[in-house]
């Protein structure tokens, strides 16, 4: 009796140092990554409050790179410390997958890639960035303007394919300039407003004239005067179908809704990543500029480039599985793409 009670209190008491020495070097990494991301928290409440978050995150990302039976790797980045909601509230773009009413009032009917038969080559793969059609990732910060980010990367891409001059846009004039034409600035958007937006103002104007401030101004600072890229309309890619998609990607980078919630998500390091823990409630907008094929054997993606710091990721971007309606692309709000002097 003496003897078991005895050793029932070693285990115990082992198991406890096991325990503590693991919340130790989980104490030590968050240290680390706190120092790695310039995290700072107001008092030792919220410190705490927020090594709870990370620890449950970390440990998620544990259990999965070791389980090692995806396409996809996850890591520790600069949301670590965020709950998967907050995660969503702050870092997307306010959509809930329906449709508004006057949408689409300014979009132009028709398909126009549907015929637009692909050389081998694009058949096989395409990249815009080794084309010159695409900016360095740009980070949107704690602002749900993803939509504006989105709308900026498509009319960047085809202003190079169409004039060879790649010119980074400014996000922070659609977002101060747009609300009347229905986005609704840090609380989110849409690309297909923001287009109606820039054919009204007659075009948009450079980043560096115009520069992300991370925050909604309380006016619009655009007065007409610097124009630096116009477009004659956009449309949209038919819905439900990668494959018309992959067309239109062919021939310029194009803005699609996505849903960006899940820890997976969140935390996604690289690979192709198969949408795990997507539902279908749209609630990000990125850019996709090229598709290809898996040299690891990971399939067919879509390269998709996000507007959340270079650190996410691949460098800033994912490779999204294509043909299987990951994350809700293609669904129930339609791709679109602006045109200029051709459409
Ligand atoms: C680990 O850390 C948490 C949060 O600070 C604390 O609540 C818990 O008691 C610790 N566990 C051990 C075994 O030290
Ligand atoms: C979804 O969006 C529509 C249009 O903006 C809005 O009328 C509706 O209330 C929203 N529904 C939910 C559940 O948020
Ligand atoms: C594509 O081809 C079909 C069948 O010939 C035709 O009806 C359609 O108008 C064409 N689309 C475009 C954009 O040219």
């Amino acid at each position: 009796m003496a003897a078991s009670a005895c050793c029932l209190l070693l285990l115990v008491s082992l198991l406890a140092t096991t325990a503590a020495a693991a919340n130790y070097s989980m104490v030590a990494r968050h240290e680390k990554w706190m120092a790695e991301n310039g995290r700072k928290y107001k008092d030792a409440a919220e410190k705490a409050r927020r090594f709870k978050v990370f620890k449950a995150n970390v440990e998620r990302i544990d259990r999965f790179n070791a389980a090692g039976d995806k396409t996809y790797r996850l890591g520790a980045n600069k949301f670590t410390d965020l709950t998967d909601e907050e995660f969503v509230s702050r870092y997307t773009g306010y959509s809930n997958g329906s449709v508004p009413s006057t949408f689409g009032a300014k979009k132009l009917p028709g398909f126009m890639y549907e015929n637009v038969s692909l050389s081998e080559g694009d058949s096989q793969g395409v990249d815009w960035r080794e084309r010159g059609a695409v900016t360095n990732v740009k980070d949107q910060s704690t602002c749900g303007c993803c939509w504006a980010f989105s709308a900026a990367a498509a009319v960047e891409g085809i202003h190079q394919i169409t004039t060879n001059e790649l010119v980074s846009l400014s996000e922070q004039q659609l977002l101060d300039c747009s609300t009347q034409f229905g986005n609704k600035g840090c609380d989110g958007g849409y690309m297909q407003y923001s287009f109606n937006y820039i054919l009204a103002a007659g075009g948009i104007t450079t980043e560096s004239a115009y520069p992300y401030q991370r925050v909604q101004g309380s006016t619009c600072q655009f007065t007409g005067e610097g124009v630096a890229a116009t477009i004659s309309g956009y449309q949209e890619v038919p819905l439900k179908d990668e494959d018309a998609l992959a067309q239109a990607v062919a021939n310029q980078p194009v803005s699609v809704y996505i849903t960006a919630g899940s820890l997976q998500f969140k935390q996604y390091m690289g690979g192709v990543f198969t949408g795990d823990g997507c539902d279908q409630n749209l609630n990000h907008a990125v850019t996709v500029v090229g598709y290809g094929v898996d040299a690891a054997g990971g399939g067919e993606y879509w390269l998709i480039k996000n507007s959340w710091g270079m650190q996410w990721g691949e460098q800033g971007y994912m490779r999204l599985q294509k043909g299987q309606g990951a994350c809700g692309i293609v669904s129930t709000l339609a791709p679109a793409y602006p045109g200029n002097t051709y459409m």
